[in-house]
């Protein structure tokens, strides 16, 4: 075995999760519940090749909520993630974060993250130094050695993957570059997660795990997360709140909000409300789809 493999029971990391958590609750608690952390008014996109992605979108979401976006594929939900990401601007309308925190208070408490649909982890460095990345690029001005290195390990630690720092993407289970990638997420300390359908690649066991663990962490950590998925179970299981989506062009048709105990337990899953939030969250799917049908064939 390579001195960089990984330990004995490569595939059942434990959950996320362990002490480090305790540190960042307290620094997560000193942010107020209430305020706006994304505000997304009346921005559409059209690309320049003509394609008209989203309609007008206009929706907000309260720090320490767990939002998901649901639609169809093609509707534009992961371009609505980057205009809110700041990675694509807005044809029209606008996308502001925290608009009503003062600059000096955005950083460094407020910062965003950006973990995408697939791990995207580099093949030829290990699981810390894929961690470290962010943070080596000059991102959350982390200029000390010292205060990085610990920065890694509680990202790794929130994870559940300390053991595994010295293994390469190869080494690692599908579930487990996932957790890396949200390591990488997590290492700049963000106060808001943006996830594009991180776990669609999984097993549905697997999904249902980091479901649960990411449920977990949100709630520990005070996170904002704004979630895309089209799984209507995930985003049910997940959100405090869901926002449907048309068909492309994509516009938001309707919010669900999702009024249940957090973090989310396997209880819930197999719960009456469960079934009852996943049969209304699927029928407003299922009518925009017809609706759609009918206006395109009219
Ligand atoms: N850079 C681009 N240039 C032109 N068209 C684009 C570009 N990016 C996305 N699109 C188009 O915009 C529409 C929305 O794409 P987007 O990736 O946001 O959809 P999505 O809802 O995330 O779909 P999926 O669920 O399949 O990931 C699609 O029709 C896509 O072809
Ligand atoms: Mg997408």
């Amino acid at each position: 075995m390579s001195a960089a493999g990984p330990p004995q029971g490569a595939n059942c990391a434990p959950a996320f999760g362990g002490s480090a958590a305790a540190e960042w609750v307290n620094e997560a608690a000193s942010v107020g519940v209430h305020m706006i952390a994304i505000d997304i008014a009346a921005a559409d996109k059209v690309f320049p090749n003509g394609v008209r992605a989203l309609e007008p979108v206009t929706l907000g979401v309260r720090e320490g909520e767990f939002a998901t976006i649901v639609g169809p594929s093609g509707c534009g939900k992961s371009t609505l993630l980057r205009m809110v990401a700041g990675l694509l601007p807005p044809s029209g309308g606008r996308v502001r974060l925290w608009p009503g925190a003062s600059v000096s208070d955005r950083e460094p408490a407020r910062r965003l993250a950006f973990v995408f649909q697939s791990a995207t982890l580099m093949a030829w460095a290990d699981v810390e130094r894929n961690v470290r990345l962010p943070l080596d690029l000059g991102h959350a001005r982390v200029t000390d050695a010292a205060r990085a290195s610990e920065r890694v390990e509680r990202a790794l630690a929130l994870v559940g993957l300390e053991d595994f720092r010295r293994a390469y993407p190869r080494e690692l289970s599908g579930g487990m570059q996932m957790r890396a990638s949200i390591a990488r997420a997590l290492v700049t300390e963000p106060s808001l997660l943006l996830m594009d359908e991180p776990f669609g690649a999984l097993d549905e066991i697997t999904r249902a795990r980091l479901d649960r663990e990411l449920s977990e962490l949100g709630a520990r950590e005070a996170l904002t997360i704004l979630f895309v998925t089209y799984s209507i179970y995930e985003a049910v299981f997940l959100s405090t709140r869901v926002f449907v989506m048309s068909p492309r062009p994509g516009r938001i048709i309707d919010e669900v909000v999702i009024d249940e105990p957090h973090p989310r337990t396997d209880a819930f899953r197999v719960s009456p409300a469960f079934a009852q939030h996943c049969a209304r969250l699927s029928a407003m799917l299922a009518s925009a789809m017809e609706n759609e049908t009918e206006s395109a064939s009219s």
